[in-house]
């Protein structure tokens, strides 16, 4: 077995686990890296010029084989996992009315069944170790009702209280979880949405995904229980959602991401 430190991070081409994954490798990790596009190749070229190996694998993480399948690439390294970032996420602008059912199932699918299945993997594998740290992606989104991306913040919802839960059932194993809560960012994540059209479609509300990924990676470094990712608004926002009624919060959000 190698020495070096090693992490998988899932949906890393691009967006904030390319950044997450530039941070590990900057502390000397080798990065397992996961999309679902043949991008995924290059983009671990880029992680390996800053002096480790980056182990790309492209695989459809809506997909029960394409979870399992990475998770054997990981495993066929033969390596201590010493980090797992659950990071892959989708979003779906627009009317719940109107949007397509398939397509939202497949939101499920990537953001809460597939984060079940590779955390099952990860934890199983970390705790007999003794050692081992998550980070699991969930969103701002989280604390409050998203009209327009109406299941997207419940799909994000289930991840911030899956980690909370699943730290405090694995706090005497060595094994810590940490949730990541960023605001939004300017990532492709709302062009893929199809939310261009909205406040989120511009770029100027977005907070940077370098900071992003840099809160995110000190919180899970310090072993925080979450942390908000973003500017000083996006963690006054997070303070004042804790109680503000969810009517007024649902308000909000539905102006930001209403179709122009
Ligand atoms: N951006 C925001 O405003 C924001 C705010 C809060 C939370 N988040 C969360 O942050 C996480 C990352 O989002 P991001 O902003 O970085 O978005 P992004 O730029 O769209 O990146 C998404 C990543 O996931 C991969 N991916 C997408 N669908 C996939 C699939 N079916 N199978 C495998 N990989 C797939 C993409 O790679 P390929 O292109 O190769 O598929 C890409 O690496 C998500 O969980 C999201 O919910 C984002």
């Amino acid at each position: 077995m190698v020495n070096k430190k090693f992490v998988m991070i899932t949906g890393s081409t691009s967006g904030i686990g390319f950044e997450l994954a530039k941070l590990f490798a900057n502390d000397g990790y080798d990065v397992a890296m996961s999309g679902s596009s043949d991008n995924i190749y290059k983009s671990a070229k880029e992680i390996e010029k800053l002096g480790v190996e980056a182990y790309p694998f492209q695989a459809d993480a809506s997909t029960y084989e394409g979870v399992e399948e990475f998770w054997k690439f990981v495993k066929s390294k033969d390596r201590k996992l010493d980090s797992a970032v659950l990071n892959v996420g989708v979003s779906i602008g627009g009317s719940f009315l109107e949007n397509d059912l398939q397509e939202e199932l497949r939101l499920i699918d990537i953001n809460i069944t597939g984060t079940v299945h590779m955390a099952k993997r990860v934890v199983q594998d970390m705790v007999p170790n003794k050692d081992g740290d998550i980070l699991i992606v969930s969103s701002l989104s989280a604390t409050l009702p998203t009209p327009y991306e109406t299941v997207y913040g419940p799909s994000k919802a289930f991840g911030f209280m899956f980690a909370e839960a699943l730290r405090e059932e694995l706090k005497d194993t060595g094994v810590n979880v940490t949730a990541m809560l960023p605001g939004a960012t300017n990532t492709n994540f709302h062009h893929n949405a199809g939310m261009d059209n909205t406040y989120f479609g511009d770029e100027k509300n977005k907070n940077d995904k370098e900071l992003v990924a840099q809160q995110g990676y000190e919180a899970l470094k310090n072993k925080l229980d979450h942390v908000i990712c973003g500017d000083e608004d996006t963690k006054k926002e997070a303070e004042k959602n804790r109680t503000t009624p969810e009517e007024v919060k649902a308000a909000s959000h539905a102006k930001k991401a209403k179709p122009n």
